[in-house]
C-alpha cells in the first residue's frame, strides 16, 4: 500500500519486525466500526460520492462478516488491521476502496481504533467488577456478626467481623470502578480526522465522527491526538491498581485456606488436587490470582517505558502499545472472575474463626477501655493494668473472660465483676459502633448504602 517509492520489496525480517497484524486483529471490530463513521462522513460533507459511499459501507459490512465467519489470517505482507481491511475491501469492491482512506492516516485511525478498544475491555471490566462486588457485598451480609480475629502484623489484634473484613475489599473494588469510570470519561475525545499528524485540507467534520463513535468531542490537538497514550496507560493503572486489591484477596484465601488457620475451605470447583499426595486442595487459583498482579503490573510498566521520551508526534514504537493492554485485559478478566467464584462458593469455618478469636486476648483493649470509662484511670494506666490481667491469664493458661472476679480484683481492685462483660468477642465487636468500625449494625448497613450507591 505505500510500495510506491520502492524497487525492492522488504526483507522477511522487516516484514515480521513491521507486522502488528498478529495481534492488533483482535481489534478488528473496532476498525471497522471506525471506517464506517468516516466514510459516512466523507459522504455527508461530498468529499466522496455516494455511490462510492454505499459500496465501501457495503463492502466493509462484508469484510466484516467473513473475519467473523473465518477469522482474521495472519498475513504479515499486509502489516497491521487496517491494511488488511482495506486489501479486503478492495477485493470486495474494487477501486472505489481507495478512496476510503481520504483525510485519513493510520495514525489517527489506529489511535481512534484503540481508544474504542480500551473503551470496550473498561466497560467489560466494570461489569465483572460489580460481579465480585455483589458476591462480597452478599457475603458480607451474611457473615455481618460472625466473629473472626482481626489482625495487625499479622498478629491477632482485635476481634473483628468477617462482613467488616469482607466489606474493606468492597471499599477497593468500589474505588476500582471510579477510578476506572474516571480513565473512560478523560480518554471519551476523538482522534479521528487529525490524519498523520497535521490535521487535514477536506472539508471534514470531526464532530460528526465523533459523535457516531460515541465519543464526547472529538480531541483539540493533532499533534498531540495521534501520539497520545495516556488513555491506554490510565487503563492499565487502573488495572494495575486493581489487580493488586485481588492479589491481597487472593493471599487473605491463600492463608485462610491452610491447615493452621483453617478459616475457609475453598469449593471443590476453586481447588486442585496433587499428583502425589492425595489430602491435598491446594489454592491454585487464589495463588495465580496473586501471581497475575505481577504480569499485570508489568503490562503497564511496559507502556510506560515504551512511550518514555517519544519525540512527536507519531513513532512506531507506539505499535508496542497493544500487547500489554491486551494480555493486562485477559489476565484481570480471568482473575476478577476466579476471585468472584471464589468468594461466592467458599465455606467460611465461622466456628474455627471464633475459636481463635477468643484465644488470644484480643479483648484486652475492651478492658482497658472500661477501666477509662468506668474507672476513670487514664488510658495508659488501664493499658497497663490490662497487661498484667493477660500475664496472669497466660500464666494461669486461660482466657481473658475465664479470669473470676476475684482473680480480677487481686490484679486491681478497680476491676469490679461487671469488667467481665466486656470481655466476650461478641460485646467486642457489638461495642465498635463509630462510623466505620465492625459492629454487626455497621456492617449490614455498609452494605445497604453500597447497594445504594450503584
Ligand atoms: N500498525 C501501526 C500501529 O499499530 C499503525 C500505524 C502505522 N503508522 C505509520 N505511520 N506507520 O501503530
Amino acid at each position: 500500500m505505500w510500495g510506491g517509492r520502492f524497487a525492492e520489496g522488504p526483507a522477511a525480517v522487516m516484514r515480521e519486525i513491521n507486522a502488528s497484524l498478529p495481534f492488533d486483529k483482535r481489534m478488528w471490530r473496532q476498525d471497522i466500526r471506525g471506517s464506517k463513521a468516516h466514510v459516512a462522513m466523507l459522504g455527508a460533507q461530498g468529499i466522496v460520492a455516494p455511490d462510492d459511499v454505499a459500496a465501501i459501507d457495503a463492502g466493509l459490512d462484508r469484510v466484516a462478516a467473513n473475519y467473523d465467519a473465518d477469522g482474521v489470517p495472519d498475513d504479515l505482507s499486509l502489516e497491521d488491521i487496517h491494511m488488511l481491511t482495506e486489501a479486503r475491501l478492495a477485493e470486495a469492491i474494487g477501486p472505489a476502496a481507495g478512496r476510503l482512506h481520504t483525510a485519513r492516516s493510520r495514525n489517527d485511525q489506529v489511535a481512534t481504533d484503540f481508544r474504542l478498544w480500551v473503551r470496550d475491555a473498561i466497560d467489560q471490566t466494570l461489569e465483572a467488577l460489580a460481579a465480585l462486588d455483589d458476591a462480597l457485598l452478599a457475603r458480607a451480609e451474611e457473615h455481618a456478626a460472625s466473629v473472626m480475629p482481626g489482625f495487625t502484623h499479622l498478629q491477632s489484634a482485635q476481634p473483628v467481623t468477617l462482613g467488616h473484613h469482607l466489606m474493606a475489599y468492597h471499599e477497593m473494588i468500589a474505588r476500582d470502578g471510579r477510578r476506572f469510570r474516571d480513565a473512560r470519561a478523560r480518554m471519551n475525545e476523538c482522534p479521528l480526522g487529525s490524519a498523520a499528524l497535521a490535521g487535514t485540507g477536506f472539508p471534514i467534520d470531526r464532530h460528526a465522527t465523533a459523535a457516531a463513535l460515541g465519543f464526547d468531542r472529538p480531541t483539540r490537538n493533532s499533534l498531540d491526538a495521534v501520539s497520545d497514550r495516556d488513555f491506554a496507560i490510565e487503563y492499565l493503572t487502573a488495572a494495575a491498581q486493581c489487580s493488586l486489591h485481588l492479589s491481597r484477596l487472593a493471599e487473605e484465601f491463600v492463608l485462610w485456606a491452610s491447615q493452621p488457620f483453617g478459616f475457609v475451605t475453598l469449593s471443590d470447583q476453586w481447588s486442585t488436587g496433587s499428583s502425589i499426595m492425595p489430602q491435598k486442595r491446594n489454592p491454585d487459583a487464589a495463588e495465580l490470582v496473586r501471581g497475575h498482579a505481577g504480569r499485570i503490573t508489568g503490562c503497564l510498566v511496559s507502556l510506560m517505558v515504551t512511550m518514555k521520551g517519544l519525540p512527536l508526534a507519531y513513532s512506531k514504537d507506539m505499535q508496542d502499545d497493544k500487547p500489554p493492554v491486551f494480555e493486562c485485559h485477559d489476565l484481570l478478566g480471568l482473575s476478577l472472575a476466579a476471585m468472584t467464584g471464589m468468594v461466592e462458593s467458599a465455606t467460611f469455618r465461622t466456628e474455627r474463626m471464633r475459636g481463635l478469636a477468643e484465644s488470644g486476648y484480643a479483648t484486652a483493649t475492651d478492658l482497658a477501655d472500661w477501666l477509662v470509662r468506668e474507672g476513670g484511670l487514664p488510658f495508659r494506666e488501664a493499658h497497663h493494668v490490662t497487661g498484667r490481667a493477660v500475664a496472669r491469664a497466660e500464666a494461669l493458661g486461660v482466657k481473658l473472660d475465664a479470669l473470676s472476679p476475684e482473680e480480677l480484683a487481686a490484679i486491681d481492685p478497680r476491676i469490679g465483676a461487671e469488667a467481665r462483660a466486656v470481655l466476650s468477642v461478641d460485646a467486642s465487636v457489638a461495642s465498635r459502633t463509630s462510623f466505620g468500625g465492625t459492629a454487626p449494625d455497621n456492617v449490614r448497613a455498609a452494605v445497604r448504602a453500597a447497594r445504594e450507591a450503584r
